[in-house]
């Protein structure tokens, strides 16, 4: 159901409630998305964003709703992943002679997945488009997370359209932040984040210093994902400054997979050493744990401690893609330890630490590795491990 956010502007977006994963399989998105769209009816129709082709049809019935599809003039792609430009082609099947505004990058990206010969407009940052008694203002993004991210914002009801930025992987029945539970908000924003957009943290507080520099007023922020931030619209904004800052708490997260519950007997013992600490963690089985959800509890957590039994001289495969994840996103400010248990080679620990070290985590307890199951000897080790990691969450930074 279409949706009016301000006078002639609207929402057309869907809602796809059944979505489990993203990106292929690579996210989890347990409580489905939702693919913003939105429709501006001023002099010119101007389309911003549209949503993921199989979504297509209803895209095209909710702009019906409110004009011709053949009378939109303008339609901005802020971003060339699929899930905003899916369905571009069906769009410009309407208005095969209208306009495609995009960014230098997104211009190519767009051409890169669509191969046809639109006519493209090419703004920059700063660059204003008059659209009757409104205007358009363009702000680059790049690596927000693509090199062709853009914001779009909407001076007269000033809202910003900022795509993939502050949204969430939230199908909900509402359009509106403050129609809906703020810990399942959070939730959602907090995994968005942490999953997809940690590695551009520092990309992340330039660009909102940038923004807060150009002094626009902001009545509504409306990504392309979850549900619009009306009631307070920086709150997110302030909220991703203290994201992009990566300061977590003073807690640590434990994970591991185990063969014969040797290396869980071994998890619990090094969370019973940060107990006696007074450092709260989590233990995650990663077997049968959500890795993006784990991901998310990791980036809140000061400590990652990873566990793995020694298997093929190497380590258990439900324990590698966490470890990708580790590097590629670039958690800053953490501390870790490794440790795991074997039958005859024992490799694990050894590598599990030469991964947090090119995942940049330093390694602040000696690894323990346990022949067997993990005798009471063994037990004590991890218990010491646990301590030690706990001591280098209350004194970090490691100088002071
Ligand atoms: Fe980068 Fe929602 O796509």
């Amino acid at each position: 159901m279409i949706t009016e956010l301000a006078k002639g502007v609207y929402w057309v977006g869907v809602v796809d409630w059944a979505l489990r994963h993203f990106h292929g399989h690579e996210l989890s998105t347990h409580r489905g998305s939702a693919y913003n769209a939105y429709l501006i009816v001023d002099d010119k129709v101007v389309l911003v964003d549209t949503v993921w082709q199989p979504f297509q049809d209803q895209l095209i019935e909710n702009i019906r709703e409110i004009v011709d599809p053949a009378k939109i003039d303008l339609v901005v792609a802020n971003h060339a992943e699929v899930d905003h430009s899916g369905s571009l082609p069906a769009v410009m099947r309407h208005i095969p002679n209208a306009t495609v505004v995009v960014s230098k990058r997104g211009r190519e990206s767009i051409e890169g997945h669509f191969h046809q010969p639109w006519n493209f407009k090419v703004v920059q940052t700063g660059e204003r488009l008059n659209i009757g008694k409104n205007e358009l203002i363009f702000i680059e993004a790049p690596m927000l997370h693509w090199p062709d991210s853009m914001f779009t914002y909407v001076s007269g009801p000033n809202i910003l359209m900022p795509n993939d930025a502050f949204g969430q992987h939230y199908a909900t029945a509402y359009r509106f932040n403050d129609e809906v539970d703020q810990q399942e908000l959070y939730e959602e924003a907090l995994k968005y984040y942490a999953n997809i957009l940690t590695p551009f943290s520092n990309q992340v507080l330039k660009k909102i210093e940038e923004v807060l520099a150009l002094k626009l007023p902001v009545t509504m922020i409306a990504p392309s994902h979850g549900v619009i931030w009306r009631k307070d619209p920086l709150q997110i904004v302030r909220k991703y400054q203290e994201w992009a800052a990566q300061t977590p708490e003073n807690t640590a997260v434990v994970l591991y997979d185990t063969m014969w519950d040797g290396t869980r007997h071994m998890a619990e013992a090094i969370g019973e050493g940060l107990t006696d600490e007074g450092v709260p963690y989590q233990i995650f089985h990663m077997a049968v744990s959500d890795r993006n959800d784990v991901v998310a509890e990791i980036f809140k957590a000061r400590a990652v401690v990873i566990g793995s039994p020694t298997f093929n001289q190497g380590l258990l495969p439900t324990i590698t893609p966490i470890l990708e994840d580790l590097k590629g996103l670039r958690f800053q400010n953490k501390v870790g330890a490794a440790f795991g248990s074997y039958g005859w080679s024992g490799e694990s620990v050894k590598q599990l630490e030469e991964h947090l070290g090119r995942s940049k985590i330093p390694v602040v307890a000696e690894g323990v590795l346990a022949k067997w199951q993990p005798k009471t000897e063994d037990l004590a080790r991890c218990r010491d491990l646990g301590r030690a990691v706990a001591k280098a969450v209350k004194t970090y930074p490691p100088n002071k």
